[in-house]
């Protein structure tokens, strides 16, 4: 075994991401970087740096799960979601079970929900639930906590801020019960090969594959597909795709947005 593969092995051990899921070429760059930063000039030597920093594993932690989102990320899919996958899906059911899985920081099971609020406030009889998870416990955290700057704000009109977000006395925002209620926050790997839920209507993982291999993509859209109920919606993103393996699993609904639907 070579000194990439014992850092491999120790990271798999201690932070318990399966490193063979990604590209390898990705973790190379991530690590690359955390070497430069911490001076180390083999992988080696990063170990020991490793094992002797406690507080290095985080920030790996944090290199190696790109934790980049914001509201309204791709604002096009959310008008469509609002436009005709909600009221499709309300139409058939009154209580919805929404997954959004790779979460980050909030923002995107955030979004989802202003849009949700408006439906259940036109109509009292309507329910939805959205299970936001991520590996990251950090981002979960903040996730949970709901504050964001002002700068993270940009793409929120006026009269979404001041529905749904407090502004704090340091100019942060904090994002209000109505909609905390409507979201349960919980850490997950996608990766373990069992879903947070089933009987889904509508499963978003968007910008979250990108850095898995083949394999594990379409083992990913076997596990949505296996929560879904039948008729359900799979929103990947933008720049995602379904493997050659795993098409036929679904129908596309909007092949631009990348919103497909679960075939039986
Ligand atoms: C680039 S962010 C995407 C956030 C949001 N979905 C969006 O589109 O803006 C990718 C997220 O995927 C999470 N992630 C990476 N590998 C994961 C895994 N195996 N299981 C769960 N989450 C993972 C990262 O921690 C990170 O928060």
């Amino acid at each position: 075994m070579d000194d990439f593969d014992t850092l491999k092995q120790h990271i798999e051990q201690t932070l318990k991401i399966q490193c063979n899921n990604y590209k390898e070429d990705y973790i190379k760059r991530r690590l690359l970087s955390r070497m430069r930063s911490t001076n180390s000039t083999n992988y080696g030597e990063y170990l020991r740096y490793l094992k002797a920093n406690q507080g290095e594993y985080e920030v790996l932690r944090n290199a190696l799960t790109i934790n980049v989102t914001e509201f309204f990320r791709d604002n096009d899919v959310y008008e469509i979601l609002k436009k005709d996958v909600l009221p499709d899906l309300f139409a058939k059911r009154k209580r919805l079970r929404i997954w959004c899985a790779g979460c980050s920081t909030g923002e995107e099971p955030y979004s989802i929900a202003m849009i949700l609020h408006d439906f259940l406030n036109q109509d009292k009889t309507l329910a939805a639930q959205i299970f936001a998870t991520d590996i990251d416990k950090v981002v979960l955290a903040k996730a949970q906590e709901g504050v964001y700057s002002q700068k993270a704000m940009v793409k929120l009109s006026e009269s979404q801020i001041h529905h749904h977000f407090t502004k704090l006395p340091d100019g942060n925002y904090q994002v209000k019960p109505h909609l905390k209620e409507l979201i349960r926050f919980r850490p997950h790997d996608l990766m373990g090969g069992t879903p947070i839920s089933r009987w889904l209507d509508l499963v978003t993982c968007r910008n979250v594959t990108i850095y898995f291999t083949e394999p594990q993509k379409d083992e990913l859209a076997r596990l949505f597909h296996d929560a879904l109920v039948t008729d359900g919606y799979y929103i990947m993103g933008k720049t995602e795709y379904l493997g050659r393996q795993v098409e036929n699993l679904f129908v596309p609904s909007n092949s631009v947005q990348k919103i497909f639907r679960k075939k039986e």
